[in-house]
């Protein structure tokens, strides 16, 4: 199959293992010209549906109860999937892509089906299933918003990849501190990938820029709709994994600041 097909089967068809489809089943020599497609939502089976009842994250205490690490476990398997089918809608979306680029987006794609695998199969060790809790499509949101490949790194690595490695390195002592030794290696082996992911992002960006002092400036125009630079920072703020990405003091700084900048401007307007 050629890398439009392979998109397609993870954005058309319904069941977890489309959704896992091997990339070694693409043939890069069977190129086509291919239109850009945009889909509405992924087709998923009657398991796999969006839905919008709220559930809440369990807290630090609950995770005691290996169910409730489960369903832990399961919002972040959710998160994988949603990531798997937004970079198949984008490798449809923008077909023109060199090559290159969409090797590059397949090669993020399958660490993204890695991860889910690695949530998926320890949440069945705590008896959880995927699918036994509500599965919301916060991320895929944003997707009909996205015109352009430079809003996509935006969305997707910056601010949402970004945004993991703050919860996987929270997420990451939370289960060291369970003694969950097997979930903890998960989460740092995520966690070393989306620095990585976050990193290829900032590259995408900086290529359409002249001077990478203007990254922050970018960054922040090509968010769509009402996405802030607030979705890409987590329960704690790891400086070092965004500098591990390749993001300089200044660009991260801007970043740490961002709600503090706004809350103080609201309390001086509160003031007067
Ligand atoms: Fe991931
Ligand atoms: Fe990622």
């Amino acid at each position: 199959m050629n890398v439009f097909e392979f998109a397609s089967t993870i954005l058309l068809k319904g069941g977890l293992e489309d959704k896992l489809i091997s990339s070694d089943l693409i043939n890069w020599e069977f190129r086509i010209k291919q239109e850009p497609l945009r889909v509405e939502r992924p087709v998923r089976n009657d398991k796999l549906q969006f839905s919008k009842e709220q559930i809440k994250f369990p807290g630090k205490g609950a995770l005691r109860d290996l169910k409730q690490r489960g369903k832990a476990l399961h919002f972040f398997a959710n998160h994988e999937l949603l990531a798997i089918e937004m970079m198949a809608q984008a490798l449809l979306l923008f077909p023109g892509w060199e090559e290159s680029q969409q090797k590059l987006v397949v090669r993020t794609l399958t660490e993204e089906q890695k991860h889910f695998k690695l949530y998926h199969d320890r949440m069945n060790e705590y008896g959880v299933e995927f699918g036994d809790y509500p599965l919301n499509s916060f991320f895929w949101s944003f997707m009909d918003k996205i015109e352009n490949d430079q809003q996509f790194f935006s969305v997707i690595s910056l601010t949402f990849e970004q945004a993991n490695l703050d919860f996987a390195k929270h997420y990451m002592q939370v289960f060291k501190d369970l003694e969950d030794f097997k979930a903890f290696e998960i989460l740092n082996e995520v966690y070393e990938d989306e620095v990585r992911h976050v990193a290829r992002g900032r590259t995408e960006l900086l290529k359409s820029i002249d001077d990478p002092n203007q990254l922050w400036q970018h960054y922040c125009q090509n968010l769509p709709g009402v996405l802030t630079p607030a979705r890409a920072k987590g329960i704690s703020f790891d400086r070092d994994g965004r500098r591990k990405a390749g993001l300089d003091d200044s660009y991260i700084s801007s970043l740490e600041g961002y709600n503090n900048s706004f809350k103080i401007t609201q309390r001086k307007q509160w003031k007067s």
